[in-house]
């Protein structure tokens, strides 16, 4: 396979003659530069290249500065450097410097040709690796984040993106939409599983106790610290520290996390000793920072510091043609827990799956899928209503009367006040008529934001 041509630079018009001539003769495409720049705006316009064989010295760009620029702009690229004989400190120079080989003047054919079919090879591979590698980035990330509606589809791009990057990244999402799976896919596919994932959740410890674990402590630095601890920051070094609810964390310990990652250093408290930190910080939220920042709640320094680069999570009731899938998803993965045979949903059931507005978003749905395999009923769904169109009449409209309920119950989370005042009726009528429907307040009350659903076991 000869597709991928030799680069030749050189600033002399007799080596590129008779190197050409040679490269033809073994049926080597060709392309030949007077000069490194040119080579080099050529490559990184995208042009395709196979192995580069430069001169060292020209005038302008020379061959070890092409060689650098080519290894910052492509480091997979093959680059030969031709030396004149003898020259061992170039060579070793250049081979120190990442060339992939050198070629000595006068140079010798038969070993010239060897040379560049070797790099060619090394490129070919490099790339199928690097397309590889691409792929199954791409379709693993489609199996971890499912959903083909647009907004899904761009994540996955966006998260293929900034995997491999060390930027700091904040995720916006409602709650159960998905922002922890968004922070694993960013460190799955960025530094991997041999680095560590640390996750601190913000808003779920006491906030004076943010402070230490973030940082860590030294025995005694407060009461109680009985033992000197390792901090998150220092433990997620090389991996990444995944911020769960940063809306949540004290203002003073902000401007601390800030210093920390401006700096690259934490410092243990009771301690004064300085540990370097390499860190990428995944932060996740489900407010909007700028606008605590502009009442004083949130450091408009550290958001900043922090949205290097911004996802967000379309809520499921926005990507209503992702339901069916997810649920097929769900409803799998609890069979497969529970040991249950799986259940086809019918569309009767989609038909409600389409009509509910999710406010607990992927977990709720989850939620459904797991009682619906487990052959509970799902309380917040609809399922019969949209049918209702068999019975006597008092039965339809109970049928009716029971949906609107169901509805209303769902969209205020089980909070009778906000149902009677939309409903405009008296407490006394909405008891006995929940009553007569069996539903009950607390079905509707898991869907609060604080009041998340265990998420294992499913
Ligand atoms: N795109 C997706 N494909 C498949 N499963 C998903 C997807 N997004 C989320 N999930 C699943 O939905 C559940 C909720 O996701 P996750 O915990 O990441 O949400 P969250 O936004 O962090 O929630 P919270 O706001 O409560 O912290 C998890 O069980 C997760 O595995
Ligand atoms: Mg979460």
């Amino acid at each position: 396979m000869s597709e991928l041509p030799v680069w030749l630079v050189d600033d002399d018009p007799g080596v590129r003659e008779s190197l050409t001539q040679w490269f033809e003769l073994c049926d080597l495409p060709v392309r030949t530069f007077t000069g490194g720049q040119a080579a080099l705006d050529e490559l990184r316009a995208g042009s395709p290249c196979g192995v580069l064989i430069s001169d060292v010295k020209m005038p302008g760009l020379d061959g070890l500065q092409l060689l650098q620029a080519v290894q910052d702009t492509d480091d997979d690229l093959p680059v030969l450097l031709m030396t004149g004989h003898g020259d061992v400190p170039m060579a070793v120079q250049a081979m120190r410097q990442g060339a992939w080989d050198f070629i000595e003047k006068p140079y010798d054919p038969e070993r010239l040709e060897e040379q560049v079919q070797r790099a060619l090879e090394r490129r070919r591979l490099g790339q199928e690796n690097r397309r590889l590698r691409q792929a199954l980035r791409q379709g693993g990330l489609a199996a971890r984040l499912i959903g083909e509606a647009p907004g899904m589809q761009r994540l996955r791009d966006q998260i293929a993106n900034l995997a491999s990057t060390r930027a700091h990244v904040l995720v916006h999402g409602e709650t159960g939409s998905g922002k922890e799976v968004v922070a694993r896919c960013l460190h799955e596919f960025g530094t991997g599983n041999a680095t560590p994932f640390v996750v601190l959740n913000c808003g779920a410890i006491p906030p004076e106790l943010v402070e230490s674990e973030l940082f860590g402590h030294e025995k005694g630095a407060f009461t109680g610290a009985v033992e000197s601890r390792v901090g998150k920051l220092e433990h997620a070094s090389g991996g990444t520290l995944f911020l769960d609810e940063i809306e949540s964390m004290p203002l003073a310990t902000q401007v601390k996390l800030l210093r920390a990652l401006q700096e690259g250093e934490v410092t243990r408290l009771g301690s004064n000793h300085v540990i370097q930190v390499d860190l990428r910080v995944v932060a996740a939220t489900k407010t909007d920072l700028l606008q605590q920042a502009a009442r004083g709640e949130f450091r408009e320094d550290l958001y900043y510091r922090l949205a290097i680069a911004e996802l967000s999570i379309p809520p499921l009731r926005e990507r209503r043609e992702d339901l069916a899938t997810l649920f097929l998803h769900f409803s799998r993965q609890a069979a497969e827990v529970h040991q249950r045979p799986q259940r086809e949903a019918d569309g009767k059931l989609l038909a409600a799956l389409g009509r509910y507005h999710w406010p607990g978003n992927l977990r709720e749905l989850r939620n459904a899928a797991t009682r619906f395999t487990l052959n509970l009923d799902i309380p917040f769904l609809e399922v019969a209503s949209g049918d209702a169109t068999e019975g006597s009449l008092a039965d339809q409209i109970a049928a009716f009367e029971a949906s609107l309920l169901r509805a209303a119950l769902s969209r205020h989370r089980g909070n009778i006040q906000a149902v009677l005042d939309e409903l405009d009726l008296p407490r006394r009528t909405l008891n006995q008529k929940m009553q007569r429907h069996g539903l009950r307040r607390e079905a509707f009350c898991g869907q609060d934001d604080t009041g998340k659903t265990a998420d294992d076991p499913i």
